[in-house]
């Protein structure tokens, strides 16, 4: 999507964006004309945002009003359960659940009124396989924490955006030498006959944050692979 309405609807408002340096991130960051040299970026700062001290810092440094937060930070555990560090294990079950609390308790006080966070979840955890129980779970655990939460901080807008495979750099990391066969696969089978990209999820993601009547919701956006896989 070009420099359309909605994003040109954002360009007097504050957008953070929490993992802008890659990915889906980066691309809504472009979108939102946020989060970049070249876009006008206001502030950058590197962070864990699995550390809640520092993104109590991040937000702390931001001045209020926020517009709109977008958190693309985190990554799915995949692997046998039984075989995982305990540790391991519960950084997998907990990792994003406790990412999206921690941003909604720091965001919040400084958002305006109808203002949106937006989370990414996923769809290829929903049905269970091998190697998916914590992955699957967590999947399973964010529409819920994130329709509890909208409840919490309304009017301030909270929702979640599921993706299935998505051509990204963790992409990338994940299938490695498979990539391609992949991305061949899905051009093959999704309904959309290609692959989603980051610039199609940004454009779902600008689009929660400047339709006021969207909280407490999941979209899906897979291009049609969960219903032929
Ligand atoms: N790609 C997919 O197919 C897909 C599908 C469903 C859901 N998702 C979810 O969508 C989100 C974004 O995915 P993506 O594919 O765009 O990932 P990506 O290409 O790896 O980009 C992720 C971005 O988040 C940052 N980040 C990761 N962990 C962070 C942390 N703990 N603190 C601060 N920043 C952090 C990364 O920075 P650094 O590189 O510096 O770490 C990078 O800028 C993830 O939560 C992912 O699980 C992705």
């Amino acid at each position: 999507m070009e420099d359309g309405s909605n994003t040109a609807r954002l360009s007097d408002q504050t957008v953070v964006v929490v993992g802008g340096s890659a990915g889906i991130g980066l691309e809504t960051a472009r979108y939102a004309r946020a989060a970049a040299a070249e876009l006008n970026v206001q502030h950058t700062e590197i962070v864990d945002a699995d550390d809640p001290d520092a993104l109590l810092r991040l937000f702390g440094n931001i001045s209020a009003p926020i517009d709109h937060v977008m958190v693309t930070a985190g990554s799915p555990h995949y692997g046998p359960p039984l075989d995982m560090a305990p540790e391991d294990a519960r950084r997998g079950f907990a990792g994003h659940l406790m990412l999206a609390l921690n941003v909604v308790r720091c965001a919040t006080a400084k958002m305006r009124p109808l203002g949106s966070i937006t989370f990414m979840g996923g769809t290829g955890g929903r049905r269970p396989r091998p190697g998916f129980s914590i992955v699957s779970t967590a999947t399973m655990a964010l529409p819920t924490l994130i329709a509890n939460l909208a409840i919490e901080v309304s009017p301030v807008r909270i929702n979640l955006i599921a993706a299935g495979f998505v051509d990204t750099p963790l992409s990338a990391r994940l299938l490695g030498s498979d990539l391609e066969r992949r991305r061949e696969e899905l051009r093959a089978t999704n309904l959309i006959r290609r692959v989603v990209i980051p610039s199609d999820v940004a454009a779902l993601a600008i689009h929660l944050m400047t339709n006021d009547a969207l909280t407490g919701a999941t979209f899906d956006i897979d291009g049609g692979q969960q219903l032929v896989t």
